[in-house]
């Protein structure tokens, strides 16, 4: 490590922690649920058009602000416009509240992540009761595995960047690919399976402009990206003025773009074999019967049609599921503690014990308001927080940052920027189209 302040050692290290906070829940529960709820093939077709022409901008201004800064969002944004204070607070510390906030929903939906890696050991370890009360929701069980799945991502964050992050996405990112991949082969294989492709490829392009699809989908691509949450920027400044920045955006991009369309082939098949084998997915209106829980409904009516190797699968794939919400959960946090740490100049595993105390009582306040808060602050935080602080950020880098000292930042890494296409549009790109574009759709969803 260069200096006092955690850096990635390596390229692939950043790629697969920068891809570890990006892959998550978000393309596995989130994409394929907003995909069946909005239509199919239509939803997927809008969020690719996003992902790369609005999202993968705002990432690389959040990375650059990042990487310039060498410091939390806060202080990284104000040393690119020491005159704009307020606006750099309110982009950062937005970013740093809407992190937590997020953080407190998706321990949640981790928590039945991990309850449901533990319901098939209680199965063929014959536990019949236990099996049945960790594969029910219930206030209790819902307490106790949010405050587990929180406790692991402090006790990840308190050892820091290098042997906490770095470490366990590495190793862990490639495995979920490579289950997802097997799941697939298999879906493809049983009933109904072709009718599901033909709702997730085959789009019905009169519904591409429906206001609530297209605000469904940005919110997702930020969601997915983790942007507007200050999360990139936090891991922009632990990447090395020897890297490209360019071309790790845009890995990082395709990696998370890919893993959520891989999923959606798993799932939305996945859907329709569920439903020929006599499972209740859609209501006799054609709407979603339960949104949230529609993975935790679908994947394990699959699994059991494995007979008895479907429990080994299901094991494999919830627990993968679960460590790639713990690589997206550990970015969330870092972005408050970090900036508790350089701020106050707090011990590193005192500020994670806070903060993730302080997530904790708001995740448990969620839990036992279920019904009127959760499905609130996720719309609240990933439909409005992120597209709108992820637009300020990409209006402060357009037009608080002196272009010469943009482009050096740029150029560290990358020597030949300047004479490529991405330096002809993307200044450009984040001046207006990206903030004029999100606030078009945002607008127009009101
Ligand atoms: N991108 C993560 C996912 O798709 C969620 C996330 C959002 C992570 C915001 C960090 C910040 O699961």
């Amino acid at each position: 490590m260069s200096s006092v302040r955690g850096e990635f050692s390596s390229r692939f290290g950043f790629i697969m922690a920068a891809a570890g906070s990006a892959v998550g829940l978000g393309n596995i529960w989130g994409f394929p649920t907003q995909t069946a709820s909005n239509g199919g093939a239509a939803f997927v077709f809008v969020y690719l058009v996003l992902a790369f022409c609005l999202a993968y901008p705002a990432l690389m201004a959040e990375l650059v602000v990042g990487r310039h800064g060498q410091a939390n969002a806060v202080t990284s944004l104000r040393k690119i416009a020491p005159k704009q204070p307020k606006f750099a607070f309110i982009v950062g510390f937005g970013g740093i509240i809407c992190a937590g906030l997020i953080l407190s929903f998706y321990a949640i939906v981790a928590g039945w992540m991990l309850s449901a890696t533990l319901t098939p050991i209680a199965e063929i370890t014959s536990l019949d009761a236990t099996a049945g009360w960790l594969s029910t929701q219930s206030l209790g069980r819902d307490l106790i595995f949010t405050a587990v799945f929180i406790m692991l991502t402090i006790s990840i964050i308190s050892k820091g960047v290098e042997n906490g992050i770095e470490k366990w996405s590495k190793r862990l990112m490639p495995a979920l690919l490579g289950i997802l991949a097997l799941l697939i082969a298999y879906v493809l294989t049983q009933d109904g399976a072709s009718q599901g492709l033909q709702a997730y490829l085959v789009p019905d392009f009169s519904q591409i402009l429906n206001p609530d699809l297209l605000v469904s989908a940005l919110g997702q691509a930020f969601f997915s990206l983790s942007l507007g949450t200050s999360v990139m920027i936090i891991y922009g400044s632990y990447i090395s003025k020897q890297e490209n920045l360019v071309s790790l955006g845009a890995y990082v991009t395709l990696i998370d773009v890919l893993i959520a369309f891989v999923a959606g082939l798993l799932i939305i098949p996945a859907m329709y074999v569920a439903q020929a084998q006599g499972v209740e997915i859609f209501s006799d209106n054609g709407t979603l019967l339960s949104e949230d829980t529609l993975v935790f409904q679908v994947l394990p009516a699959l699994f059991n049609s494995m007979g008895d190797i479907g429990l080994v699968v299901a094991f494999a794939f919830f627990a993968l599921m679960s460590i790639a919400a713990l690589t997206s959960s550990i970015s969330m946090l870092e972005a408050p503690v970090s900036y508790t740490v350089e701020k106050f100049g707090m011990d590193r595993l005192q500020a994670t014990w806070v903060i993730g105390g302080l997530i904790a009582v708001v995740s448990f306040t969620i839990v036992f308001n279920f019904s009127s808060l959760f499905s609130f602050v996720i719309a609240l935080t990933t439909q409005f927080g992120q597209p709108l602080l992820g637009m300020l950020c990409c209006i402060f880098v357009g037009w608080m940052w002196h272009r010469h000292s943009l482009l050096e930042e740029i150029k560290s890494g990358c020597g030949d920027v300047e004479n490529g296409v991405f330096w002809k549009i993307w200044p450009w790109y984040i001046k207006f189209i990206c903030p004029l574009a999100i606030a078009l759709v945002f607008f127009n969803s009101l």
